[in-house]
């Protein structure tokens, strides 16, 4: 989730070409996958995917030359939603040479708006929610067939554990493996728990063999995705339980999150694992110690505080209070003293004051984030804030808050980034950096991208580096050791 730059990310990234996969034999037409959002779209995608290449569709990367489109969207904020509207204005053009080209809208926003996209955009032929992907090639050949389709089912138990993700993007070395999907925490502005439907954890035998698959193909990090990881709990199956709630068998053979992250850390001290999101309610000492334990678990965790004011927090319904989340924070410092925190900011929720705000700023301040994800409070249609609250906070007032936030985050980052000169970290080496081809990049445990001059640094090996310089977003780097 660390983007290059310590600015306010919007939608994480850009929406994304993705590739399915180039040789099929038969072959049925080919498909193009534009991602849009969180990880959790982006691993989506990929099982998207798998189920059209197992349907006889190669992929492309030129939209020009696609049969079918799929964009997988994001509902997370107005803006997200702006741009996919404008992404599927262009698409019209193609569709103007191409009448025959179909255009499908997956993921969040598809969920949001149901048929309501089939009325508003004449243009898309299929309105494809987050859990009906194994309904898309019989949705694609209705289609070709002149019917609009739409499958916005939401599932208990769907968490597609027997497709194995054909992996789209990325550079042979990092993967996501979904641990769970959905969400029941219903924070009051979030329109996660609405698009993406009830909490639900995947099969852990189905995600070790997922994570050693990919260890035997030269990958070297798995990132463990979910909305809320440390509610992880596989008990053999069936809708979600409470811990307390299982019976003594189920409580036997129950895995939960720490349980799961020191299985997966256990496939080989060569793979590194990373996971997001953690929940600052639910982040257990047992994670933690974990974490601690194991060299290869990286020491990085992303903690989403929203807001450093209590009653703010309260009327998010985020389930904890400032000083409940400070005591994370101290956990956090005291179990695992080198670990990188990041989080997440929401500024000018409703009925948010000016010393409410300054709260979040002292939090921050308190907190010393390495990096923030940072947000104008978004009002999203059928959320319990949209129901019940009024957007109360001027857009004016909104944008000078957020801008106070980002400025303060740009200053704890370099501080953080700073405090590193002269420190020694492991780095598993990734490649040529993007600005400058001539030095190699990597990350450290803690998510910090380093740049160096590459000396004998191979892709996907390990090295020690030692810290001589920075800018806010980089730490500038001499290789001191290769380690095999
Ligand atoms: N499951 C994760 C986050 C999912 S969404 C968690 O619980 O933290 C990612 C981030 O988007 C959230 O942490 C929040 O900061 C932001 N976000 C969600 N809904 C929003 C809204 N309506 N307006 C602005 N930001 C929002
Ligand atoms: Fe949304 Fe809250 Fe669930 Fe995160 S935990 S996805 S913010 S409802
Ligand atoms: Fe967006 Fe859906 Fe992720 S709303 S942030 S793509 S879960």
């Amino acid at each position: 989730m660390h983007a290059a730059e310590n600015k306010v990310i919007d939608e994480a990234r850009q929406g994304e070409a993705t590739v399915v996969s180039t040789s099929l034999s038969n072959e049925k037409g080919k498909v193009y996958i534009e991602s849009y959002g969180c990880q959790m779209n982006f691993s989506d995608s990929e099982i998207v995917a798998s189920v059209m290449a197992e349907n006889g569709y190669a992929g492309t990367r030129n939209m020009e030359e696609a049969d079918v489109i799929f964009l997988n969207t994001c509902a997370i904020r107005d803006n997200a939603e702006q741009r996919i509207r404008h992404r599927l204005s262009e698409l019209k053009g193609i569709k103007k040479h191409k009448p025959e080209m179909l255009v499908g809208v997956l993921g969040c926003m598809a969920e949001r708006l149901k048929e309501k996209f089939l009325e508003e955009e004449k243009l898309v032929d299929m309105v494809v929610g987050p859990d009906a992907y194994r309904d898309l090639p019989n949705l694609v050949n209705q289609a070709t067939d002149g019917d609009k389709g739409m499958n916005v089912f939401l599932s208990l138990e769907e968490t597609y554990a027997d497709i194995s993700p054909v992996r789209l993007t990325g550079n042979g070395l990092s993967a996501f493996i979904s641990i769970m999907r959905g969400c029941d925490n219903m924070c009051t502005f979030c329109v996660v728990p609405f698009t993406r439907g009830r909490e639900r954890s995947r099969d852990f035998e189905s995600i070790m063999q997922e994570a050693r698959d990919l260890f035997a193909n030269g990958y070297r990090e798995v990132t463990l995705l979910g909305q809320n990881v440390d509610s992880y709990l596989w008990f053999g199956g069936g809708p979600k339980k409470e811990f307390r709630k299982l019976t003594d068998e189920e409580r036997s053979n129950a895995v939960d999150f720490a349980d799961l992250l020191e299985m997966v850390a256990s496939i080989s001290p060569q793979l590194r694992v990373r996971f997001t999101t953690s929940h600052p309610r639910d982040l257990t000492d047992k994670v933690l110690e974990v974490m601690a334990r194991h060299n290869n678990i990286c020491k990085y965790i992303h903690l989403p505080v929203q807001s450093g004011n209590t009653r703010v927090l309260s009327v998010m319904n985020r389930g904890y209070s400032r000083e409940w989340y400070l005591e994370r924070m101290e956990a956090v410092r005291r179990i695992i003293p080198d670990c990188g925190i990041s989080t997440d900011i929401i500024t000018g929720f409703c009925t948010e004051t000016e010393e409410e705000h300054a709260e979040t700023l002292s939090l921050m301040e308190q907190s010393a984030f390495d990096y923030a994800y940072m947000f104008k409070y978004s009002e999203r249609p059928g959320t319990p804030a949209a129901k019940k609250m009024q957007d109360d906070v001027p857009e004016d007032v909104k944008g000078r808050r957020l801008q106070e936030v980002i400025d303060l985050q740009g200053r704890l980052s370099l501080q953080s980034n700073q405090n590193d000169i002269g420190k020694e970290f492991e780095v598993l080496v990734e490649g040529p950096s993007k600005k400058n081809p001539e030095e190699y990049c990597g990350r450290t445990s803690q998510n910090k991208m380093c740049v160096f001059p590459r000396g004998n640094a191979e892709k996907g090996k390990y090295i020690r580096v030692k810290v001589l310089a920075c800018t806010s977003a980089t730490l500038l780097t001499e290789i001191t050791g290769y380690i095999d």
